[in-house]
């Protein structure tokens, strides 16, 4: 299959319309048999319940060209479970988890012309989303969905790929205690915006997000998790329920465990430990690891022991590991690799 002719060294996390991708309606309680479509525009009432109440779930996975030339995906059983658990969370109808990832595959197989090849730094990203798509006007769950999938070639989420990053410390909060933080609703990235322009004109490359209740425990930023890694090497992440549980943390931590024999404590990170700290990182699809090395708190810099030229020695094994099982140089443990052709 002849690739499409797109510079891959040099793509950014955008959007490229790929040539197909994959639609189901739900109406009258049942999910129609799904297809892939040529059209990639939506037509919907004005008052489809997404315009109005921002009733919208989505997911985020990537396909990767392994160096033996297969094209596979990474998890997606996981990425299906956890849009389960997001579209209950929302009063949405569930899309089961085989046919989430049959559609996955199809969308990836029909546009296999824009799979980045092995080594070009780039990947596939793969969108699937639902919502509500029948008019509501009063609060209350739409009785008709749309559950779609479809495809982007991107490159690194933060410009200037692996470069250590600075975040501040929000004053804005991401998700309620009780709230909806641990799903991957549209509704939590609507009220990141303001918080997210806001840090971008401050200088900052992103946000990083404290319990709202103590305003003293580290939650999240944005569009990932963290990962930090402590003075005497062991491997700390935020435990939270209001954080997303982010697929790629999730492996790391495994990773960290069982292929680099590291301490993991999965525990509340206190905003005053971030000092103690040697290095941080960024941690989801998009993400991939992206090393922090500065983080400001109220004008008060706190700088990683790692620096700002370069990742940390923990982050880059665990990078290095990590993109070593999903592009197939280093072998997965049991059910992670999903070979679609
Ligand atoms: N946290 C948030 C808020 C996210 O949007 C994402 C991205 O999906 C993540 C964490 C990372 O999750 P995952 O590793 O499953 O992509
Ligand atoms: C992902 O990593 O898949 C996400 O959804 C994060 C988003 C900010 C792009």
């Amino acid at each position: 299959m002849e690739k499409k002719n797109i510079d891959w060294a040099n793509l950014g996390f955008g959007y490229m319309q790929t040539d197909k991708r994959y639609v189901s309606n739900f109406k009258n309680g049942a999910w129609d048999a799904g297809a892939l479509v040529d059209d990639s525009n939506i037509v919907m009432s004005e008052c489809a319940g997404v315009l109005q109440y921002a009733q919208t779930v989505f997911e985020g996975l990537k396909a990767y060209t392994t160096d033996d030339g297969h094209i596979v995906t990474f998890r997606p059983d996981l990425n299906a479970e956890r849009m389960e658990q997001s579209a209950k969370r929302l009063e949405m109808p569930v899309f089961d988890k085989g046919r989430f990832v049959e559609a996955v595959e199809q969308v990836v197989s029909a546009n296999a012309a824009f799979v980045p090849p092995y080594g070009s730094g780039a990947t596939l990203y793969i969108r699937p989303y639902m919502f509500g798509i029948s008019p509501v006007i009063g609060v209350k769950p739409a009785e008709e969905y749309q559950f779609r999938v479809f495809c982007t070639p991107v490159g690194p989420y933060f410009k200037g790929g692996v470069k250590p990053l600075t975040i501040k410390i929000s004053d804005f909060d991401r998700a309620a205690p009780h709230g909806t933080g641990h799903i991957k609703a549209g509704l939590n990235y609507a009220m990141s915006l303001h918080a997210i322009v806001t840090a971008h004109e401050e200088g900052y490359d992103e946000n990083m997000y404290l319990d709202p209740s103590t305003r003293t425990k580290v939650e999240e930023t944005g569009g990932a998790n963290f990962l930090f890694v402590t003075k005497d090497g062991k491997v700390v992440t935020p435990k939270s329920d209001s954080i997303l549980p982010s697929i790629t943390r999730r492996s790391l931590v495994h990773v960290a465990k069982e292929y680099l024999g590291l301490t993991v404590e999965e525990r509340e990170v206190y905003k005053d430990e971030l000092a103690d700290m040697a290095e941080c990182g960024l941690c989801g699809t998009a993400a991939v690891i992206s090393p922090v090395g500065k983080i400001v708190d109220h004008g008060k810099e706190i700088c990683l022991a790692s620096g700002m030229s370069e990742m940390g020695p923990v982050t880059k094994k665990l990078y290095d590991t990590l993109t070593g099982i999903q592009m197939g140089r280093i072998e997965a443990p049991e059910g992670w690799i999903h070979v679609i052709m």
